[in-house]
This record gives structure tokens, sequence and C-alpha cells, in this order.
């Protein structure tokens, strides 16, 4: 067992998670989210998405939110960006990290961008080489890799073959996005062990969605082949338009108290993440989806 000393949080929940929340969430408040995660300590957080606002609506201020941001030198805002178009809105608001997005599984990439995957990654190079050029970080996902809502099973050598050529592309890191949570830690083991073979370790980093109550328990499976990255959202926010009936990613709550609990230095801080959780559950209309939240917010109210 080789736990990391360490684990870098990205917290999705602005993008990932709003992308798919059915409340409006307006400019302001999505900006006031992300401050309120910046100081509650995390170093990376997913601002939005450059996308078609016909197909993600709830994205389409990412632009007047990257200008909103009072940005911190030692934090990352990623931007989703699909093609060049998003490149070039992605420049004009100043990123300095986004992410391309590719599926392990044919039906989702064409329900998801509109491609095939060969066409994706033909999409996704110019977009990875003039960020490279204009000195962004740039972060490659790849969805269903334990599942896919129109496929069901996914092949494995699929999952490491994309990852290999997302990574040889230039994308520093890779997602590994669980995208309808049907993964078990035995599968995640398996897939991630596969991908390790072809990125190192410190390049990888997972994002389960905890539809299937699984994501801790992916989680605590894959911190043990030393993954220090790990997506999560705050209040446990969002689901994906397009796979019906997927939850949120794993709550950031959830992730934390069991790092602590394993003395896992994240640099975050409960209770400002607690407050953070609070302001946009209350926003969303609804209670945190963190079992640990509810219960220490429970206890803060006496
Ligand atoms: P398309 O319809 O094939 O694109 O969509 P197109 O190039 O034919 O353009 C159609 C229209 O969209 C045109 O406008 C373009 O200008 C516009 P019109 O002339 O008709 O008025 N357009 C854009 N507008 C703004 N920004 C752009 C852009 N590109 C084209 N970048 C496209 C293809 C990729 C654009 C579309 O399918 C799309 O935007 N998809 C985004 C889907 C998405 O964001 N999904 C959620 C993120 S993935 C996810 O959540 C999973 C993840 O979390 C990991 C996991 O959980 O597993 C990452
Ligand atoms: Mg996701």
């Amino acid at each position: 067992m080789t736990f990391p000393n360490s684990v870098r949080i990205v917290d999705v929940g602005p993008r990932d998670g709003l992308q798919n929340e059915p409340a409006d969430v307006s400019t302001v408040n999505r900006v006031e989210l992300i401050h309120k995660l910046q100081d509650a300590g995390l170093k990376s957080i997913e601002a939005g998405s450059f996308t078609s606002p016909r197909w993600v609506p709830k994205m389409a201020d990412t632009g007047e939110v990257m200008d909103r941001i009072k940005r911190r030198n030692d934090v990352s805002y990623p931007v989703l960006v699909p093609n060049i178009k998003g490149l070039e809105a992605a420049l004009a608001a100043d990123a300095r990290e986004i992410a391309v997005f590719a599926a392990a599984s044919e039906t989702f990439s064409q329900k998801n961008i509109n491609c095939s995957i060969a066409e994706s990654i033909g999409r996704f190079m110019p977009v990875v080489t003039r960020a490279i050029s204009e000195g962004i970080k740039v972060r490659g996902y790849i969805s269903c890799v334990l599942g896919c809502p129109y496929e069901g099973d996914v092949s494995i050598t699929n999952v490491r073959r994309i990852s290999s050529t997302l990574f040889d592309m230039g994308c520093y890191e890779i997602s590994l996005g669980d995208t309808i949570g049907t993964g078990t830690p035995e599968k995640s083991v398996q897939m991630v062990d596969a991908v390790s073979e072809v990125v190192p370790v410190p390049n990888i980093a997972v994002h389960f969605h905890d539809t299937y109550g699984q994501a801790l328990a992916n989680i605590y499976a894959t911190l043990q082949l030393g993954v220090s990255v790990i997506d999560a959202s705050v209040a446990g926010l969002g689901g994906c338009p397009y796979a019906k009936g997927a939850t949120g990613n794993v709550a950031t709550e959830d992730v934390l108290y069991m790092l602590e609990g394993m003395n896992i230095e994240t640099g975050i801080d409960f209770s400002k993440l607690l407050s953070a959780s609070a302001f946009i559950s209350d926003i969303v209309g609804r209670p945190p989806q963190s079992r640990a939240a509810n219960a220490l917010l429970k206890k803060q109210l006496g």
C-alpha cells in the first residue's frame, strides 16, 4: 500500500455540478461559490466550459464568470473546451488552464460532443498544440471509463489507449471519469492499473460520480495505487446531461472527511468548505448531497 502523503482535490462543482442542476444559478452566485472554494483552500476549481450554449446552456456565462473571479496566483481555474472555437473563447477570457474531454464509448462521444472518438482526438490535437504554445495547461478527461449509459461495459483497453493518446498529445493530467458511477473498487483498480502503464500515476486523476454509492470506496482503492488527484464537487452538486439518472460527483466534503481521517494533507479548511457547501445548497434549493456535510452542519446547529 502506497497511500500518497498529500492529495490535490479538483473541485468541479462550479462546472460539472452546476451544468446539470435544475436551478438557475446567477453569474454572481457562481463567482461567489468559486471565491468561497478558494477561501477554503482549494487550488484547482473548475470554473466553467466554453461549449455550445445550445448544448449546455448553464455554462453560457463562463466568459463573464472568468472575468469576475478575483484570481489568485496559486489557484487554477480550468475551463472545458471542445474545439478551436472554445479555445478562442478561453483565450479571450484569459484562461490559464483548459480541459479537453473525450469518451471511452463511441455512443457517449456522439451524444456528448457530436462526433466519434477518433474525430474528437483529431479535433483536440490543434486545440492542445495551440494551448500549449500559448503557455496554457491542458487537462484531458475521459468519460465512461467504467461504464456507458448506452453501451454498458466499456473496454479497459480502450480507456488505456485514449489515455495514452491524450497524454502523448500534451495533456499534463488525465482525469478518468466514471460518469455514471457504476464502477466498483476492484474494477477501478484494474482500470487505473492499466492506465498507469501508459500515464505516470502522479499524472492520473480520478473522477467518480456517486450514483451507486461507490465513489468513496473507489477513491480509497485507487489511493492505494498512489493516485493523488481527486475530482469532487462541493455539496455533491450535479450529474451529467447525457447520462440519465447519473447523480453528481462525489462530494468534496465526504472526500475531505475521509482524507483527514487518513492524515492525508489537502490544504483545505473544513469549516470554510462547509460554508461554501451551505451557500450553494441554499441557492440550488436542496441540502448538500454529502453525508459528512449534513452531519457536521446539523452538529453546528446544535
Ligand atoms: P455541433 O453542433 O456538432 O457543433 O456540436 P458545430 O461545430 O456544428 O456548431 C454548431 C453551433 O454551435 C454553431 O452555432 C457553432 O458556432 C456553435 P450556430 O452557427 O448554429 O449558431 N459552437 C460553439 N459555440 C460556443 N462555443 C463553442 C462552440 N462550438 C460550436 N465551443 C459541440 C459540437 C462540441 C460544440 C457540442 O456538442 C458541445 O458543445 N458539446 C458540449 C457537451 C458538454 O459540455 N458536455 C458536458 C461536459 S462532459 C462531462 O460533463 C463529463 C466529465 O465531467 C467527465 C465525466 O464525468 O465522466 C468531463
Ligand atoms: Mg463529470
